[in-house]
């Protein structure tokens, strides 16, 4: 089944999906990704509604408020969430080793946001994924998806300590790439675990979101993901669809969590951070994708420590099925 080589999926993939268009590719890609993977994720999906709480119980008690995503999102501000305060603890030493030091040209493509993260602080690090693959954060993100999703390995990666900042740009410039309403295609449904890892206010730049409903009444309107339409819509033609009361903006103290699907809610981010901005942004994909990054790309692997429970190695590891 190799029919897809990567020259042509790198073909497919350019400039978001524009030689096909984003609706059209993401198609090809998903009938593409079910056929390779259909049997791990029919396990998978079994596995969610046959044994789930079995599996839950062996990765830990549910501590903390048992959030649900509706209208594609769930917000907890009780800094309740087991291991909150160790990741703040932890990710702080990662800002003070690595922070503010751009990595990209000021003005080019994203220069005003970098990921700080490396794939080896998974293990150097334990806080960062003993967060988000406790039984309270999974039970969440795993109902909202009807299946035990895996960390992505390729767009984007799985885990990211986004640091967002102004100064990383030379000049005040129009707004561009992640600055601007679009929907994420990589995979569908998909889970963000959004983290604050500090304060945020409107000075850094808050991350913004439109819930589901709203965001796909506006997808036809906006005719979006249509072939010819930009994956970035500017905000003049984007509140022609959409009311501008209806966006929601992510300023909360640090420990605040936003569980949100960014390829059913519009979502921008990073826009004036006068202030650095600092998260954690974890992503799940079901087994099988709507991209077609893997066969671009080498996954990354994630740390994967000795007497991990079965749920948790399902989710680091997109092979492993429990006995
Ligand atoms: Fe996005």
């Amino acid at each position: 089944m190799g029919w897809i080589s990567s020259r042509i999926a790198s073909g497919l993939m350019a400039s978001n999906m524009q030689a096909l268009g984003i609706r059209r590719t993401r198609s090809v890609a998903l009938r593409y990704n079910r056929f390779r993977q259909r049997e791990l994720d029919e396990r998978r999906q079994r596995l969610y509604r046959e044994r789930f709480s079995e599996l839950l119980t062996e990765n830990g008690p549910v501590v903390g408020n048992e959030n649900v995503m509706e209208d594609g999102w769930a917000l907890d501000i009780s800094r309740r969430l087991p291991g909150i305060d160790e990741l703040i603890a932890e990710a702080e030493e990662i800002i003070a080793e690595r922070g503010l030091k751009a990595t990209k040209k000021p003005d080019t493509y994203r220069a005003f946001f970098q990921n700080i993260a490396r794939p080896e602080d998974s293990e150097k690090y334990p806080a960062i994924l003993n967060f988000v693959l406790s039984s309270a954060v999974l039970k969440t993100v795993c109902h909202y998806m009807r299946t035990i999703p895996v960390l992505s390995g390729t767009l984007p990666p799985g885990i990211r300590l986004a640091e967002s900042s102004a100064g990383f740009d030379s000049k005040a410039l129009t707004y561009r790439d992640s600055q601007l309403f679009h929907l994420d295609y990589y995979s569908a449904p998909m889970v963000y675990v959004i983290v604050l890892l500090r304060d945020v206010t409107e000075q850094a730049g808050p991350f913004c979101w439109v819930p589901a409903g709203g965001s796909q009444a506006a997808v036809p309107k906006l005719k979006y993901w249509e072939k010819g339409t930009p994956y970035r819509l500017g905000d003049d033609s984007f509140y022609r669809a959409v009311d501008r009361k209806d966006v929601r903006t992510l300023c909360y103290p640090k420990g605040t969590v936003l569980f949100i699907d960014p390829s059913i809610c519009f979502h921008y981010g990073s826009r004036d951070a006068v202030v650095p901005r600092y998260q954690m942004m974890y992503g799940f994909s079901p087994v099988y994708r709507s991209d077609l990054s893997e066969l671009m790309m080498k996954s990354l692997r994630y740390f994967v420590r000795p007497n991990a429970s079965q749920l948790r190695r399902m989710v680091l590891e997109p092979e492993f099925l429990p006995a």
